[in-house]
């Protein structure tokens, strides 16, 4: 039998679920901590307790939460996925890469997040879920222009088309102006690249130039074509 004071904790006290003896994680009444997006989910408990373990709160505050996905930082067990969709050839393509990532610059890549100032990476997580759905990152943070370059992935072709990429871009736009204080924003399409194209158009990026035939991937040239979003005000 449950103990009713341990389902009571962070439960409040009209909570039938809680009365009834259930866990305070499993309970939708609970007043949640900012990781409500987590405990809300349908993962398991355990996994729950040992992500809240994981984050140091400080890191809540750092949380963008959206209707369909949340951004947030990256954590330990992301690393591999991460790594495995670095050498993903068809990812690479997207990108213009041409070699492999070596297990050691990706470590040094990984750990350096959240320490070097000039760039900022986020998690994509699908909201309610733990499942990494991408990543976006802010790099080359210029404190002087006030400008940075963005990259985003949703990894699995199979959840692309869902408005997930286009509310994490505009959640990061958000921050890049509101938390960094930024004023533009800065990326490159490589060759033709229809959904990302459509994507940060969507959320207001206009095509500034393009590059001819300055990209070689996948056994061909390709123009590389740049876009840009300034901040309104
Ligand atoms: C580019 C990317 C981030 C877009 O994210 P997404 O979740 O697939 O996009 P969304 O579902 O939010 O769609 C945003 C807009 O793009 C359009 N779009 C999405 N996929 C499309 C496709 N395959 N073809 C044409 N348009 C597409 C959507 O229709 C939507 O516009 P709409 O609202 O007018 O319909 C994602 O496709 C991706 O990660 N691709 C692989 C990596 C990559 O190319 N990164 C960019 C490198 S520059």
């Amino acid at each position: 039998m449950k103990s009713p004071a341990r389902a009571l904790e962070g439960c409040p006290a009209s909570c039938e679920r809680a009365q009834r003896g259930e866990k305070a994680l499993e309970c939708p009444a609970r007043d949640y901590p900012p990781y409500a997006w987590v405990a809300r989910s349908e993962t398991k408990v355990a996994l729950v307790q040992a992500l809240m373990i994981a984050l140091p709160p400080e890191l809540y505050e750092q949380m963008l939460i959206g209707e369909k996905v949340c951004l947030g930082p990256m954590l330990l067990p992301d690393a591999p996925i991460i790594f495995g969709w670095q050498n993903t050839v068809s990812l690479s393509h997207l990108n213009g890469n041409y070699l492999p990532v070596s297990q050691r610059s990706f470590d040094e890549w990984f750990g350096a997040i959240g320490k070097d100032p000039s760039r900022v990476v986020f998690s994509i997580r699908k909201h309610g879920a733990l499942q990494l759905l991408g990543y976006i990152q802010l790099t080359e943070i210029h404190p002087i222009f006030r400008s940075a370059f963005l990259g985003i992935v949703i990894a699995d072709p199979a959840n692309r088309g869902k408005g997930y990429g286009q509310e994490a871009l505009n959640l990061c736009i958000g921050f890049s102006w509101t938390d960094l204080n930024l004023q533009r924003l800065s990326l490159t399409i490589t060759g033709h690249n229809e959904p990302a194209m459509r994507a940060y158009k969507k959320v207001g990026f206009e095509v500034e130039g393009v590059l001819k035939r300055a990209v070689f991937t996948n056994g061909a040239y390709v123009d590389a074509t740049v876009m840009g979003l300034l901040r309104s005000d």
